[in-house]
């Protein structure tokens, strides 16, 4: 069973860096992946309190639906499209200060103000994404990007 995880105040780099090795913990003696992608979820909605945060998998030629934390979301998305979509024709990390500024952003939810999505890329193919939506303008940077790929990196996929 999981031991309830360590919440912790401070700069942003301080929560990853404690939050982190409990992610690490938490998924590396599981096999499953969905229940990898479910735990990762919840550790990082209960640290960080955003909005929304969880992943949307490769499924033939759309991003489908995967565990997430917050409100309901859109089911699929295809290619190209909205900032999943984007993320994942361009196998790069993108960094949305003001979702509102960004051509064809998909508003799964009207409270989302700016929006992270970082690949999941294996055999130089994208297979998922992890987005994260905040409610406030311009929350997310550099940091965020290199904790959440460090993140998703460790995900047997
Ligand atoms: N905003 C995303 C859609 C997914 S939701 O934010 C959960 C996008 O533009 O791709």
């Amino acid at each position: 069973m999981a031991d309830d995880l360590e919440i912790t105040t401070g700069s942003k780099v301080e929560q990853y860096q404690t939050l982190l090795p409990q992610i690490k913990a938490l998924i590396e003696g599981e096999a499953d992946l969905i229940a990898n992608l479910a735990n990762i979820a919840g550790a990082l909605k209960q640290q960080f309190s955003w909005l929304w945060i969880g992943f949307y998998l490769v499924k033939k030629d759309e991003l489908v639906l995967g565990p997430f934390q917050g409100p309901v979301a859109c089911t699929r998305i295809k290619k190209g499209r909205g900032v999943c979509g984007t993320s994942w024709a361009e196998a790069r990390t993108l960094i949305v200060k003001d979702v509102e500024k960004f051509p064809g952003h998909i508003a799964c939810s009207s409270l989302s103000r700016s929006e992270i999505v970082v690949p999941i890329i294996r055999n130089h193919e994208v297979v998922a994404v992890l987005d994260a939506d905040s409610e406030a303008l311009d929350h997310y940077d550099e940091t965020d990007q290199q904790y959440l790929e460090e993140v998703v990196s460790w995900l047997e996929m």
